[in-house]
């Protein structure tokens, strides 16, 4: 079995090839759950915001979560910026866990920007509605060293970007929880 440990900048689309990838591996009969950052920062984490103890322990939480599924013989998509080498070389000691990462520039994503979140991340210091501590802006995101599988989301498209994951998952699905 395996779980994605994604990890990447916000707004790389981490969420919209987990999706694409759920759609494709459903529609071949296997079982798929996404353990999304954003969702469950409104539930099981909602207690949690953005130092580096609370992003640690939201990672370990979704892990926890995506291992309960894993045991069960669901395919776990884990996604979460998760911007912390140490934290990502724990997590892939397991061998059913794969690193995703999910790589876009950042003048790239400040030009997307579809949550608005890095205008109000680049606002004055000043201003009330700037987002502080935001990864890849005024926090640190830790590239990392040993990615399974690099998808380059600015270079190519959203089809060839989710069929590299799509073969990638079918490739390395046997390993023993
Ligand atoms: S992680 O760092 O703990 O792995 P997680 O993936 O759960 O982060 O949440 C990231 C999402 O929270 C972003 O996509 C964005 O929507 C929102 N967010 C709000 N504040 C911040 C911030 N300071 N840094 C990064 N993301 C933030």
């Amino acid at each position: 079995m395996i779980l994605i440990q994604f990890t990447g900048l916000s707004g790389s689309g981490k969420t919209t090839l987990a999706k694409n990838v759920e759609h494709l591996l459903v529609k071949k009969g296997h079982k798929v759950e996404i353990v999304d950052g954003d969702i469950y920062r409104k539930t099981l984490c909602k207690d949690l915001g953005f130092s580096k103890d609370d992003r640690c322990e939201n990672v370990r939480r979704l892990f926890s979560v995506g291992k309960d599924f894993v045991q069960s013989e669901v395919i776990v998509l884990m996604s979460v910026i998760n911007p912390y080498e140490d934290l990502r070389n724990e997590i892939s000691q397991h061998n059913f866990v794969k690193t995703v990462f999910v790589d876009c520039s950042i003048d790239n994503l400040i030009k997307r920007d579809p949550k608005g979140l890095y205008k109000q991340a680049l606002l004055p210091d000043n201003d009330h509605n700037k987002i502080k501590n935001f990864t890849g802006i005024s926090d640190v995101y830790e590239v990392p060293l040993k990615a399974d599988l690099t998808l380059k989301t600015d270079l190519e498209s959203e089809l060839i970007s989710t069929n590299k994951l799509y073969s990638f998952i079918m490739n390395n699905l046997s390993n023993r929880v």
